[in-house]
């Protein structure tokens, strides 16, 4: 049987051809994995899937980690988070409405951060919702050698607090957002995080900041910090092959490796124009560097 893989570019394989609502064969899946490690950004197209196969399918792919906005999980599989800007009759919202609005990589300021993120889009709006990554591997490829070495072996600092990163600005869609940071900022430590990671099973390194969570560097004082990282973020959005913007369908399962990406969402619809996509993520070690 098989699928078929169609290499959008060196980040993105288009997958058609299989049906990811039942077990997948077991040669489909080893293909399907090898695949991602090359291409960290797989959309497999056509699915219609509920909640519980979308958790049967990412179960398969690791171990899915709780969800910690209860209010917003699936009733069919708690593992899988609603992310939408629909209502509910009262007005009350339905999923998380500001996911992901800078760029980043999924829960960095986690000192396990999540590997793998799935999203299955089961309603588009007419307009925007686009998802935007950034190949983080070709950024440090890109990076001048001495670029290079001036960040090997350094830890940055994540933060989830947005109350702490003049980079970032809390949305104003969401009620309470600024208090809710003001306390993650009190509740929350820092984690500091490789500035380039290894990826495991390749040996490939990764530029591993973001915007959105990278708030300094460990052990440098900020006058020397904050410039090293504008540089090196404006560095990673200085060449546009780098990125690819992936355009919703409905029924597309898009996962991607966020060990080794940025990604944004783009945003640019308005209730009630709805968005919704089901979201689970895949557990992940603790990043590291090894030089190469
Ligand atoms: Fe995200």
């Amino acid at each position: 049987m098989g699928f078929l893989a169609n290499f959008v570019s060196p980040m993105v394989a288009e997958v058609t051809g299989l049906d990811c609502g039942k077990p997948t064969p077991p040669e489909d899946l080893a293909r399907l994995k090898q695949l991602f490690l090359e291409h960290p950004v797989v959309c497999i197209r056509d699915q219609i899937l509920g909640a519980r196969e979308q958790g049967a399918f990412a179960r398969q792919w690791g171990l899915l980690e709780a969800q910690d906005r209860s209010a917003f999980c699936h009733p069919d599989d708690t593992d899988v988070l609603i992310l939408s800007n629909d209502r509910r009759p009262d007005g009350s919202q339905i999923g998380i409405v500001d996911a992901g609005d800078f760029w980043h990589s999924d829960s960095s300021h986690l000192s396990e951060p999540c590997r793998i993120t799935m999203l299955h889009s089961v309603k588009n709006p007419a307009k925007g919702g686009d998802t935007h990554f950034i190949d983080m591997r070709a950024v440090y490829d890109a990076m001048p050698e001495d670029l290079k070495k001036r960040v090997a072996g350094l830890n940055a600092i994540h933060h989830v607090s947005k109350t702490l990163n003049p980079r970032v600005a809390v949305s104003t869609e969401r009620a309470g957002a600024a208090e809710y940071y003001k306390q993650r900022e009190k509740e929350t430590k820092p984690v500091a995080q490789p500035m380039v990671r290894t990826q495991p099973e390749t040996g490939r390194q990764a530029l591993y900041i973001s915007p959105r969570f990278t708030i300094g560097i460990e052990g440098m004082d900020d006058a020397q910090a904050q410039p090293l990282l504008d540089e090196l973020f404006r560095f990673m959005f200085s060449n546009p092959i780098w990125q690819y913007t992936h355009k919703w369908r409905d029924g597309d399962l898009v996962f991607w490796d966020n060990s080794c990406l940025n990604h944004m969402a783009g945003g640019g619809y308005e209730y009630p124009d709805v968005r919704r996509m089901h979201r689970s993520t895949i557990a992940g070690d603790r990043p590291f560097y090894r030089a190469a």
